[in-house]
């Protein structure tokens, strides 16, 4: 702030005021400042130099320690060659989903701009990450994990940890997003995977014959005796992972901003996209250290051994290498029955306290009557106008050049059609923006069926939804005899397993246009997605943010849009709104006559 002073006095009296401004805005909650600067870095995961996504040149990037209600500002620089947008999967970004950095909701940075985020992480807890939205860049990195602390006088459901550590995995290709884009556009599959990354770091050379000689590995130090808290999330394209640690218990105790039902597991399927907090305690007498292990489910094992992700857990008194085979994996890959059933097994704690003092199981979701029903079913990719689309309910989502959010606010007509159907249109695919109508404070029982023959999960931005029911075959009115109307899990993306259905239900309280998707990105890449538009009839600025002064115009609307200066060594520059000059103008004069 200081430095920025020095310009000009103009210019250092409308910082403050919009200073000011913004802490009238955010009330007195604390900020969490990040600057993200996005480049293009070598490394060599699997031992083959290619360009990966750097943020500050680390690959992954930081991780963003915020705490409940804090308020959130991220600077991110796209010193990319291409178009950049981060999303926060999971934050809920309550009233401003003007922050959610996918392209129905914002205009992408430009290469060489900059762009600050600012949002409010309020009335939540919990294990997320973000990553890269546009241009299938999460392949290539730009994710790091973000973590929301409790405040300190809401209590945990258990002590506090010795560490808290995060553990990014996720399948990974040589081939670098430009590359796997280019597979897809025309319309081939991207085939298996190269390997499974854990935190950015390529296999420990368990296996001479499998592993290649120098490649780096993860390793997580420890204290014996201790218990960490360790969060996992799979930030991968597209691959289910089995996550297990050689002969310690994972107990499981949060995903996604949910506390669980406390129960060990040996180990626990995590599919793309999903995070997890699991307790481990430090109770091995250390005669070696101990794999940590991420391997590809639902695959033929045979073909797949070179995709195993495998760290290292290092007690500081280990006596030796880890050495000898592998921790098995469950003995089921042609069976979902056991990693469905251990799905169910997840279960909301309803009486520990979640963000708020009061008890997780006081939004009593079992007796609240559904107001929209959507069943939404993917199919295997087909060919819509000669290209290969994935779909839901048969409409593959194309992105608007305007959007939606934007297009609301300046009335441009004509940019998307509020039409998605409540069940899958019979007859031939399309390719449409088609986004769904919610009804502010309805509650939305949402069914996703799989008829595909690989695993896919499903978020949506914006909410926590209620895991309530799975099962296999076609969804049916009688489905919901067997929903779990009590402790089912409240999290932000379910997995949906091969010819099955799973079943949510979300209470549409948070306005605003919010991204429904597929975690997995070749079909989300390839229009597998749609929007949830929440209106409060009742126009204020309570329910829904107004846009942020310094949003970027663009489709439609981009003559609003001022140019950017991107020369080096400037100190203050305003990009964003054509009218962010007018309102800071505005808020100027006002400071005065305050
Ligand atoms: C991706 O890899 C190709 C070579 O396969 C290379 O030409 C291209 O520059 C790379 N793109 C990026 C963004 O690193
Ligand atoms: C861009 O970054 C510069 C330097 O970090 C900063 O002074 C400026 O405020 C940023 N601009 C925006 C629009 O965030
Ligand atoms: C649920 O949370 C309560 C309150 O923190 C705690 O006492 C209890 O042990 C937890 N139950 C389970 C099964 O994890
Ligand atoms: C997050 O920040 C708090 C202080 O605000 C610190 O106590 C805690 O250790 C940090 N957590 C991580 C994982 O860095
Ligand atoms: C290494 O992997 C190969 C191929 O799967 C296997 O044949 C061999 O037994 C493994 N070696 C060791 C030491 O486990
Ligand atoms: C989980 O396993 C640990 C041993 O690793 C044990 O001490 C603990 O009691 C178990 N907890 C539950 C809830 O089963
Ligand atoms: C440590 O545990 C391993 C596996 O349970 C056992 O084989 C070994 O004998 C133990 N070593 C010591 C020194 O107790
Ligand atoms: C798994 O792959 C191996 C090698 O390609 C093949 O021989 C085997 O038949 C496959 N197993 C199944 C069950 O498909
Ligand atoms: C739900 O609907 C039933 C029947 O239409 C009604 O009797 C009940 O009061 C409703 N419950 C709530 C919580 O609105
Ligand atoms: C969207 O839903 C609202 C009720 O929530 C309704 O009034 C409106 O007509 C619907 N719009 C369309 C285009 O169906
Ligand atoms: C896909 O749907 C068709 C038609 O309903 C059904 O016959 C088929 O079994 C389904 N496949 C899967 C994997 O669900
Ligand atoms: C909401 O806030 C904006 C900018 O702060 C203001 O222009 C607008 O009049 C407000 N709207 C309502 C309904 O209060």
């Amino acid at each position: 702030m200081a430095s920025s002073c020095t310009s000009s006095f103009l210019y250092c009296l409308l910082f403050i005021c919009i200073s000011l401004f913004v802490s009238f805005t955010f009330a007195e909650d604390p900020t969490v400042s990040y600057k993200f600067e996005l480049t293009y870095i070598t490394a060599s995961p699997l031992g083959v130099p290619q360009q990966v996504i750097a943020i500050n040149g680390k690959f992954p990037g930081p991780t963003i320690n915020s705490t409940t209600n804090n308020n959130v500002v991220v600077n991110v620089r796209n010193k990319l060659d291409e178009d950049v947008l981060i999303t926060w999967a999971g934050i809920q970004q309550k009233r401003s989903s003007w922050q959610d950095g996918v392209l129905g909701t914002n205009c992408p940075i430009p290469p060489k701009w900059n762009w600050t985020y600012n949002f409010q992480v309020k009335d939540q807890i919990g294990s997320y990450f973000y990553f890269p939205s546009l241009n299938f860049q999460r392949a290539s990195g730009g994710f790091g994990g973000f973590i929301i602390n409790p405040r300190s006088v809401i209590p945990t459901p258990f002590d506090d940890p010795a560490g808290d550590i995060t553990v990014l995995i996720g399948d990974w290709y040589i081939r670098n997003h430009t590359n796997l884009r280019k597979t897809l556009d025309a319309g081939k599959t991207l085939g298996m995977p190269d390997g499974v990354l854990i935190n950015g770091k390529g296999p420990y050379r368990y296996n001479d014959t499998l592993v290649p000689d120098g490649i780096d590995h993860e390793t997580i130090n420890v204290e014996p005796g201790k218990t960490y808290r360790i969060r996992v999330s799979n930030v991968g394209v597209s691959t289910s992972l089995n996550f297990r640690i050689q002969n310690h218990n994972l107990l499981l105790a949060e995903t996604e901003g949910s506390y669980t039902v406390q129960q060990n597991y040996t180990s626990l399927d995590i599919h793309v996209g999903q995070s997890y907090s699991f307790l481990v305690t430090m109770d091995q007498n250390a005669s070696s250290d101990y794999y940590i292990v991420a391997s590809a489910r639902f695959v033929n094992e045979s073909t797949w051994q070179r995709v195993t992700g495998v760290g290292i857990l290092h007690y500081s008194n280990s006596k030796g290498k880890a050495s000898g085979p592998l921790p098995d994996p469950p003995q089921d890959q042609y069976d979902n029955t056991f990693s469905m059933n251990q799905a169910r097994s997840i279960r909301w704690n309803v009486t520990a306290s979640g963000a708020r003092p009061n008890p997780q199981g006081s939004f009593r979701y079992g007796s609240i009557n559904v107001t929209d029903v959507y069943l939404l079913r993917n199919t295997p990719p087909e060919t819509i106008n000669g290209k290969r689309r994935a779909t839901l309910s048969g409409i593959s989502f194309v992105n608007p050049t305007t959007p939606i959010r934007l297009a609301d606010e300046y009335k441009v007509k004509g940019v998307y059609k509020l039409d998605f159907p409540n069940e899958p249109l019979t007859g031939p695919p399309k390719m449409e923006t088609s986004v769904i109508n919610g009804t502010y404070r309805g509650f939305m029982e949402v069914i996703f069926q799989n008829n595909e023959t690989k695993m896919y999960s499903y978020h949506v931005d914006g909410y926590a939804f209620f895991v309530v029911g799975m099962g296999y075959g076609e969804w049916t009115n009688d489905s919901r005899g067997t929903y779990n109307k009590w402790d089912g899990i409240a999290r932000t993306t379910t997995q949906v397993y091969p010819g099955a259905w799973t079943a949510v239900l979300i209470s549409l309280d948070n306005v605003g246009v919010w991204n429904l998707r597929t975690e997995n990105l070749d079909s989300w890449y390839l229009g597998q997605e749609t929007y949830i538009r929440i209106i409060n009839p009742e126009k204020n600025n309570k329910t829904e943010l107004p846009i942020p002064d310094n949003a970027l115009f663009c489709g439609a609307l981009s003559r609003m849009q001022k140019p950017q200066d991107i020369s080096p060594g400037t100190t203050i520059r305003f990009s964003g709104g054509g009218y962010g000059w007018l309102m800071m103008m505005m808020i100027f004069i006002g400071g005065f006559l305050i």
